[in-house]
């Protein structure tokens, strides 16, 4: 069955962006011109994608304004010079549909992709952390098509992973597998912000995931973890002793946007990559 739907969970707080976060959903927080959920959006329509689930909560009703029409902004600007700046999001919300439902209780990340199940049914689905936000390899695409592509072979659960310093263990899911073919590990241990001296390796989950439905009656069976809250890592930890989930070490470029320090350098790296293709347009259009 073709992954047509990726659920956004994005009803989380976002305190280490306060106060910025105080009225505006961090998912909102622009990397130059856009915001970070719709960098989201793009990469699952270019893996293919064409639904978009969105679990929200209160203070996050920008989100929704966002994928829809502005009538007044679009009759002020219609004919103007101006008009080329909503070409993108003109382009999005064309092309996909949304949905949203609300997360009433924070509960955690596992609870998050539950409340999602409404909206997803019983398909298999992708989910994007819109924080994490990733640059395409200019080879292998985005990294959800080549999750896609990976599931297209095997039809599991899969997790995106990517090689952290062993100091920064404690910020992520990490995994223990074995090496199945060329960047992809059969997950057999999955812990949930690990210390540095117990983490079983330094490969730390990300947030992109592709997700089988039943995934859903495991997390409505799995217990609070590490916070009290329901962890999709203890989830797909049970998943993984039942049947295989697997890691897949992707290609591209992947930026902490949920800390302030990853989201400077991802707005660094894109200004320098828009400068670059600015310049190398203006070179084109001389010759
Ligand atoms: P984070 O751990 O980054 O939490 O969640 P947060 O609340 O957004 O940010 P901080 O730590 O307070 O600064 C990872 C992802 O899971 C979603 C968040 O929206 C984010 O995309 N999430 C987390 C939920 O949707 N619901 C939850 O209960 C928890």
């Amino acid at each position: 069955m073709k992954i047509r739907k990726c659920l956004f969970p994005a009803a989380g707080y976002g305190t280490r962006f306060l106060p910025a976060t105080k009225a505006t959903p961090k998912e909102m927080l622009p990397v130059l011109t856009k915001p970070l959920i719709q960098y989201g959006v793009e990469e699952a329509i270019e893996a293919g994608m064409d639904t978009m689930a969105i679990v929200t909560g209160r203070g996050k009703r920008a989100i929704e304004d966002h994928f829809d029409i502005s009538y007044e902004l679009e009759h002020q600007i219609k004919g103007t010079s101006k008009e080329h700046y909503l070409t993108e999001i003109r382009d999005v919300i064309t092309k996909c549909t949304f949905s949203y439902t609300r997360q009433v209780e924070m509960k955690g990340l596992g609870h998050a992709i539950l409340t999602g199940e409404t909206l997803i049914g019983n398909q298999p689905f992708a989910v994007i952390l819109a924080d994490d936000l990733c640059d395409n390899d200019s080879e292998a695409g985005s990294v959800l098509s080549q999750m896609v592509r990976l599931y297209d072979k095997y039809k599991c659960c899969i997790v995106a992973i990517e090689e952290v310093p062993k100091e920064h263990t404690n910020k992520y899911g990490i995994i223990e597998g074995k090496l199945m073919e060329d960047d992809v590990f059969v997950i057999s241990n999955m812990v949930e912000k690990p210390d540095p001296e117990v983490a079983p390796s330094n490969l730390a989950i990300i947030g992109r995931y592709i997700l089988t439905p039943d995934i859903f009656d495991v997390i409505r069976d799995t217990k609070p973890g590490k916070g009290g809250e329901i962890q999709i890592t203890d989830a797909l930890m049970t998943q993984a002793q039942k049947g295989m989930v697997l890691g897949y070490k992707f290609k591209g470029k992947r930026f902490d946007c949920g800390s302030v320090d990853g989201f400077v350098e991802a707005t660094n790296y894109f200004y320098q990559k828009e400068i670059a293709q600015t310049i190398e347009k203006t070179k084109e259009k001389k010759k």
